[in-house]
C-alpha cells in the first residue's frame, strides 16, 4: 500500500480541510495560515489520505503548521513518508531551519524525532493563551507546546 501513496504539492485552496481540522481543531488558525504556505498532500487512489502544511517565517526559517493522516490509513507509513518529502522539500529550497509546534508529548514526539526533529524550548501556556476553547487529547488538555526543530546547517 505505502508504495502506491503519491505525494504532490499543490495549492493551497486545495488543502484537504477535513484533515487539517484533525491536527488543529481551530478553522480560523488554520484558515489564517493556509494561504501564506506551501501544501503537500499524500493520495492513494486519487484520494487525499494525508496533507501537510508548511509557512515560510523569516529568511531561511520555515514553520511546518499541520500534518495530518486520514484516521483509517494511520501507522501504516503514510505520515513518515509524507514528513520525509516535507524534509526534502524544504532542505531542498535552501531552507536553513525547519520547525514545529506539538502540544502532546505523547507519539507525536517520536514520529518527528524520529525525522530528525530535537527538542527546541517549551512555549509555557501556549494553547491557554492562543486557543479560545480547551482543547484535550486523550482526555488531557493542551496547555504548553513542545517546540522542535531541524537546522539543516548543523
Ligand atoms: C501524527 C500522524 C500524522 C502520523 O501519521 P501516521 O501515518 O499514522 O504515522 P506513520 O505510520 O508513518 O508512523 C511513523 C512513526 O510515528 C510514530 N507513530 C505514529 N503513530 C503512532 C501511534 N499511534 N502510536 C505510537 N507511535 C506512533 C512511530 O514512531 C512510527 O514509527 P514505527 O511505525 O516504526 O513505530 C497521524 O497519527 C495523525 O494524523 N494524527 C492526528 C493529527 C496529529 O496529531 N498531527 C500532529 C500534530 S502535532
Amino acid at each position: 500500500m505505502i508504495d502506491s501513496i503519491q505525494i504532490k504539492e499543490t495549492a493551497p485552496s486545495e488543502a484537504p480541510m477535513d484533515l487539517l481540522l484533525q491536527a488543529d481543531p481551530s478553522i480560523s488558525k488554520v484558515k489564517g495560515y493556509l494561504n501564506q504556505s506551501r501544501c503537500f498532500i499524500a493520495s492513494l487512489n486519487g484520494e487525499s489520505v494525508g496533507a501537510c502544511i508548511v509557512q515560510p517565517l523569516s529568511s531561511g526559517v520555515h514553520e511546518l503548521m499541520n500534518i495530518s493522516v486520514a484516521p483509517e490509513h494511520q501507522q501504516k507509513g503514510v505520515g513518515r513518508k509524507l514528513l520525509q518529502h516535507v524534509i526534502e522539500s524544504i532542505r531542498n529550497a535552501n531552507a536553513e531551519r525547519l520547525e514545529v509546534g506539538t502540544g502532546t508529548f505523547g507519539y507525536q514526539l517520536a514520529f518527528y524525532q524520529r525525522e530528525g526533529f530535537r527538542v527546541d524550548f517549551i512555549d509555557k501556556g501556549f494553547f491557554l493563551l492562543n486557543y479560545e476553547e480547551p482543547i484535550f487529547e486523550d482526555g488531557i488538555q493542551l496547555k504548553d507546546m513542545l517546540r522542535l526543530a531541524i537546522t539543516f546547517t548543523e
